[in-house]
């Protein structure tokens, strides 16, 4: 069976644009292939070294991918920072990364660029750790959007650069991937782009919204004057309600919507209270997980105990062989 590895950020909460984008293929993803699911707490470190937030976003996250299906006995979902191998690996891999390649990196430069006060080391070999996090358990598919593709390729490089330095078949090449073949985006409420915090408060429902709060939002959501000509194409700020339907509610109703919008006799009021009331049927289970899940310290607990098992116990077959191959030996 093939390996998945994917690596969680540890900032922000997940809104419903995650959801449809990347957890539902982790869902599918846990049933066919060996995933390993982690939490990226050392990654968090290069932009947001604050102790008092730390272990809370840690937490949330955690409790917001369980709540979402992840099946901790089917995966194996760690916190990277629990599994000491893998900064043993990061370690080892740094000796075989340029200085060059690695400053020609298009999210170091962006950093850079966003935050001249804060470049860190860490920063400028982000892509070793996350290659470390990758082949730590040898996988050959990663789960990732397209601004990670070119960390995959640094992956790629090192990896193979190991392989020849060694003389060694030892790392396959990780490949980006999606199951199925394409992702839905979610759009945000503002009919800017796609769904997310950066965006401004009422632009992203997330998975933890109380159905008051999910009302707000979607019913503030900006429209326009409605369709004037029969079967109008939609501009971007009715198109987002119109696929964010399509994810939540039943085909039924998006027809309905479809049909009034192309007849000219919709009302936006009508639409997005239908919208709110799908929202909220589809998170509320979600939500009710959250409140559950959150409060059971002794599963959180147990959760991680056994992801931090199962993720060692790879990780620690490829260390060993690993020192191996460089040459390391026992006294
Ligand atoms: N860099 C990824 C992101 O920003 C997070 C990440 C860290 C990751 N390590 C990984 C993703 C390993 C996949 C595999 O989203």
């Amino acid at each position: 069976m093939e390996t998945v590895v994917s690596g969680i950020r540890s900032t922000g909460n997940l809104h419903l644009g995650n959801y449809f984008g990347a957890v539902q293929n982790f869902l599918k993803m846990q049933h066919e292939y060996n995933c390993y699911f982690f939490i990226a707490d050392y990654h968090s470190l290069t932009t947001h070294p604050t102790p008092s937030d730390l272990h809370n976003n840690v937490r949330r996250v955690l409790v917001e991918y369980l709540a979402a299906g992840i099946d901790p006995e089917k995966s194996t979902i760690y916190i990277q920072s629990d599994v000491p191998e893998i900064p043993e690996l990061y370690l080892l891999m740094n000796m075989n990364a340029y200085l060059g390649e690695l400053e020609r990196s298009t999210s170091f430069k962006d950093k850079v660029r966003a935050n001249p006060d804060n470049v860190n080391a860490g920063l400028l070999t982000y892509p070793v750790l996350m290659a470390a996090d990758i082949i730590i358990h040898r996988a050959t598919k990663v789960p990732v959007g397209k601004d990670q593709e070119q960390h995959l390729e640094m992956t790629r490089t090192f990896s193979n650069r190991f392989n020849r330095m060694y003389d060694v078949e030892y790392f396959p090449e990780a490949q980006a991937f999606n199951f199925g073949t394409e992702l839905i985006k979610i759009p945000g409420l503002d009919g800017k782009g796609k769904m997310g915090k950066s965006e401004g408060e009422n632009n992203a429902v997330y998975l933890g919204d109380s159905p008051e709060v999910i009302k707000k939002k979607v019913m503030k959501a900006v429209t326009d004057g409605g369709p004037t000509e029969m079967n109008q194409a939609k501009p971007d700020i009715i198109q987002n309600l119109f696929d964010i339907m399509k994810a939540v509610s039943s085909k039924d109703t998006l027809d309905h919507f479809n049909e009034l919008y192309n007849k000219c006799e919709i009302r936006y009021g009508n639409m997005k209270k239908q919208l709110t009331e799908d929202i909220t049927h589809f998170l509320t289970p979600i939500r009710e997980k959250i409140e559950d899940i959150e409060r059971n310290e002794d599963y959180l607990r147990k959760v991680v105990t056994l992801g931090q098992e199962k993720a060692r116990e790879s990780a620690g077959k490829t260390i060993r062989e690993v020192r191996e191959i460089i040459g390391f030996k026992k006294f």
